[in-house]
């Protein structure tokens, strides 16, 4: 295979470019060494330690972590492809996030999870890694991790969940929760029905179906080349998943040899087709924050600005929940996520490679679209222009976003007065209360909900309607939070607004009554109170005494580190690499 010099005389693989990483630990025959090799060989015979590949498995897979569960039998599959191109797998397991029980909100610990992960692969003898992720969080700190530590990476994206269905109608994760549950609360369906439809929702292993943060997350992996090309988005029972895991570590052992990082692999251009692809899908605006991160680990200066203006002449050709009708494996089923990118093939980067040292690009050729209902042509788009939305102005200086695509079309330009709420706690204390002074054309205001304040940025940025409305037929309001939204969410939701209330913003200063101006297409948010008046004004201390004030552990190092979503919500001293050279010994 490409980049070894020579087989040795086990046959087993011998690098270019000198010895590998672990060769550090391994080789040799001093103490060290011998300690190094004792403890490992778990039955391995010599050879495994002679200068061959050792490929650490970042495996997700946890029971407090549903959507990931599976990925032990696929990391056994990763390790025969390993074991099958001459390398040495190792299971490394790593933090996992479940996203719909973690508290306060699984996005507290993404980057404890990166920087666990980075520094066990720097700390390990390891000289490449396969990321096993799922769950909304999990591919992200993973694809954190490997950026940060620049060992030579590969994903592979854990998969979807078969479609649930109910009553004969197609269930999807999440959006149809969100859906039902504002029925029950207009009264238009009943409790028993409601939950009646649980145990179908999560039909088999695999992540959320529908194009949430894990779909959106595992097929941008692919787009940033960070994937076997075409694996992304395979339902998680189907079999081809455990073949392209298997396949996916046979990469790994060339990827080792040849010292291809993700360095090289994430590139500019990677970026580009990354949200050429998260627009064209209809994808989570979590990715925003996700990627703005990843960037941030390999030192590439991506903005906020770079979402606007590159999705911005970019279709939406992908019809699933929330925005749309069909699920993940109906995708799959249409042809796939390559058939999709084939249609924007134009837009993409024509050099930005993927891990198998091919660009992206060479994979788009004999791309087929099977159901057009699921994939539309680039000729007939479900929208025209889908880009994720960048507003500024005196409530977001440093921006805010707004995913148009799930937003209704009258509420893009609208002015409205405020409904203000301190935190989650008394928006559900207060947002069913008959006299809450509140109609439709009103704006709903959560705050201190932003990455510093919960602390760590929770969804909830989709707030519920209040129920009087709810029963008059309203379904969607303006709404306006520093926190985040869950991708399998809908509405008119300006959300990750910078600096969030917790930090001084704006945001803070907002009053019951206030009006505010929301214009999509002038990428406007607008709080219309005059200068002097909001110089005299204090964030009320209903908000301040719900902002977050830990004492100790990593909540304390997050306050005082995360940065604002405009930058990706990391921690500020894990922007950038620390690559993978540890300088001391540990005997
Ligand atoms: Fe895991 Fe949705 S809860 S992907
Ligand atoms: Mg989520």
């Amino acid at each position: 295979s490409p980049g070894l010099d020579a087989e040795g005389a086990d046959g087993g693989p011998r690098p270019a470019g000198g010895p590998l990483r672990s060769t550090e630990w391994y080789g040799g025959n001093d103490r060290n060494a011998y300690l190094h090799r004792a403890w490992m060989r778990r039955g391995l015979p010599d050879h495994a330690f002679d200068g061959r590949p050792c490929i650490a498995i970042a495996n997700t897979a946890s029971d407090l972590t549903p959507c990931n569960a599976h990925l032990d039998e696929v990391m056994q599959s990763v390790k025969q492809g390993v074991f099958e191109a001459g390398g040495i797998p190792f299971n490394l397991p790593v933090v996992s996030l479940g996203e719909t029980t973690v508290r306060p909100t699984a996005m507290l610990w993404r980057n404890m999870a990166a920087m666990a992960i980075e520094e066990m692969l720097r700390a390990n003898p390891v000289d490449a890694v396969v990321l096993l992720g799922g769950c909304d969080k999990t591919i992200p700190s993973l694809l954190m991790a490997a950026a940060s530590a620049d060992l030579p990476a590969v994903v592979v994206p854990g998969g979807p969940m078969l479609n649930g269905s109910f009553r004969g109608e197609p269930l999807g994760c999440g959006t149809d929760v969100w859906k039902l549950s504002e029925e029950v609360r207009a009264g238009a369906l009943r409790q028993k029905t409601f939950l009646a439809s649980e145990s179908s929702m999560i039909r088999s292993r695999g992540h959320c179906n529908t194009m949430g943060t894990a779909s959106t997350m595992g097929l941008l992996a692919e787009a940033l080349g960070m994937s076997l090309p075409g694996l992304a988005g395979t339902p998680a029972p189907d079999s081809r998943l455990l073949q392209g895991a298997h396949l996916s570590g046979t990469l790994a052992v060339e990827l080792a040899t040849e010292r291809r990082t993700p360095k090289q692999v994430m590139t500019a251009g990677s970026f580009r087709n990354a949200i050429v692809a998260l627009t064209a899908i209809g994808g989570s605006t979590n990715a925003v924050v996700h990627l703005l991160a990843i960037a941030g680990r390999l030192g590439l200066d991506l903005t906020l600005d770079d979402f606007d203006r590159i999705g911005a002449d970019v279709p939406l050709l992908v019809n699933l929940q929330p925005s749309g009708r069909y699920l993940m494996e109906d995708l799959f089923r249409a042809g796939g996520f390559l058939a999709v990118l084939d249609q924007v093939r134009d837009l993409l980067d024509p050099e930005a490679l993927t891990v198998t040292g091919e660009p992206l690009v060479a994979y788009l050729d004999d791309q087929e679209i099977y159901d057009r209902e699921v994939i539309t042509l680039r000729e007939s788009p479900l929208q025209e222009r889908a880009g994720i939305a960048v507003l500024r102005g005196n409530l977001a200086p440093t921006g805010a976003i707004i995913k148009p695509a799930a937003a209704s079309p009258h509420l893009l330009q609208h002015r409205g007065t405020a409904v203000v709420f301190d935190s989650v706690e008394d928006m559900r204390a207060r947002i069913d209360d008959p006299d809450l002074e509140v109609d439709a054309s009103s704006v709903l205001v959560l705050r201190g909900c932003g990455p510093r304040g919960y602390p760590g940025m929770p969804e909830v940025a989709n707030l519920p309607l209040p129920r009087k409305l709810l029963e008059q037929g309203v379904r969607d309001m303006v709404r306006v939070c520093d926190g985040r939204m869950s991708g399998t969410a809908y509405g008119t939701v300006v959300l990750h607004v910078s600096p969030e209330a917790g930090v001084g913003g704006l945001l803070a200063l907002v009053r019951d009554g206030d009006p505010i101006d929301l214009d999509v297409e002038q990428r406007l948010l607008h709080l219309d109170v005059p200068d002097d008046e909001l110089a005299l004004r204090s964030a009320p201390a209903a908000m301040t005494d719900a902002l977050a004030e830990p004492d100790r552990g990593w909540e304390l190092l997050y306050v005082n580190h995360v940065t604002q979503a405009d930058r990706g919500a990391d921690l500020d001293f894990l922007v950038g690499s620390s690559g993978s050279a540890v300088r001391r010994e540990s005997h």
